[in-house]
């Protein structure tokens, strides 16, 4: 059998990180293009030589033509401008909105039945311009979100509580970036949610430090966004996918009246599978639950309502 293909656009920090960590998996053949000669191909071939040593046997290959993208399952869109200190995710809107059209055009050429995961900024403005560009149905579209988020939530938390991560479990959904919803209720520790486990304003100091959490290694790093986290995210999301794990966890997914949103992009929980999302799972949430995520999912809208394909 053919192995699986996954095609990584931008050989950046988080594409050449994330096409590492996929080709350690070892369950996929990894292309990792970008526009400028010789990165892709200079970071996948080095990342190919240690391959004797870490001991996987699939292939990673670096590209300039996306001919060699041809038949992917899967391909993650990380190329687009990054933010630098003092941005916001929105101020990437417009830069992002041609840069990602127009990758997916080419994508759809070569890969017609791909499943597209966006990480551009903001991720679920361009995981609707991905949508929009690709024709695709919504299931085999959908961006960076929640996995990120809440992986960061639960580090703080470990490193609040000293317990091992492993211990700790969250959800966070909505928009990826100011207005995203964060439920106390279900970050949990051994399956006690936090709310019980420590006051509030602990809570609420570790909900806005995950708010700002790619802000912060922004902050820090000065020149570059994040990209250990994110390419270890998007590194479980394909996963599921080329496995057909039919994993639960929260996306950006295009809605159409689920959580009483339609025609926008928002972080809900999905199962991903084979061919993408199999189903946009109906988490029992309280009216107020619901109401923030509406909030949230307006904060997306406005983006879209200004965004000229
Ligand atoms: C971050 C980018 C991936 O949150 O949006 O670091």
């Amino acid at each position: 059998m053919k192995p699986a293909k996954i095609t990584v656009i931008g050989a950046g920090n988080v594409g050449a990180s994330l096409g590492q960590r996929l080709v350690e998996k070892d369950f996929a053949d990894i292309v990792l293009l970008d526009i400028i000669e010789g990165l892709p191909q200079g970071k996948a071939l080095d990342i190919l030589e240690s391959s004797p040593v870490v001991g996987f046997t699939h292939r990673i290959t670096g590209s300039n033509d996306y001919a060699d993208t041809a038949g992917s399952d899967v391909v993650v869109i990380t190329s687009g401008a990054t933010r630098k200190p003092g941005m916001t995710r929105e101020d990437l809107l417009k830069i992002n909105t041609g840069i990602v059209s127009g990758v997916v055009k080419e994508v759809v050429k070569h890969s017609p039945d791909c499943t597209i995961i966006v990480v551009a900024n903001p991720v679920d403005a361009m995981t609707w311009v991905a949508w929009k560009a690709s024709g695709f149905p919504r299931s085999r579209v959908l961006g960076l979100s929640g996995v990120l988020d809440g992986a960061r939530l639960a580090t703080f938390i470990a490193l609040e509580m000293s317990v091992p991560v492993t211990d700790v479990s969250c959800y966070v959904l909505g928009e990826h970036g100011t207005s995203m919803v964060v439920f106390p209720r279900l970050a949990m520790v051994k399956g006690k949610p936090i709310t019980g486990l420590m006051p509030e304003e602990t809570v609420n100091r570790l909900v806005q430090r995950a708010v700002n959490g790619g802000a912060e290694i922004v902050g820090l790093l000065k020149t570059a966004s994040a990209f250990y986290a994110p390419s270890a995210a998007v590194a479980r999301m394909v996963a599921s996918i080329i496995g057909d794990k039919k994993e639960i966890m929260p996306c950006a997914a295009c809605l159409d009246g689920e959580y009483g949103l339609k025609n926008v992009v928002v972080g809900v929980p999905v199962k991903l599978g084979k061919g993408g999302i199999k189903e946009i799972v109906d988490l029992k949430l309280t009216h107020d639950e619901l109401k923030a995520l509406a909030a949230s999912a307006d904060a997306v809208k406005k983006q879209i309502e200004s965004i000229v394909l």
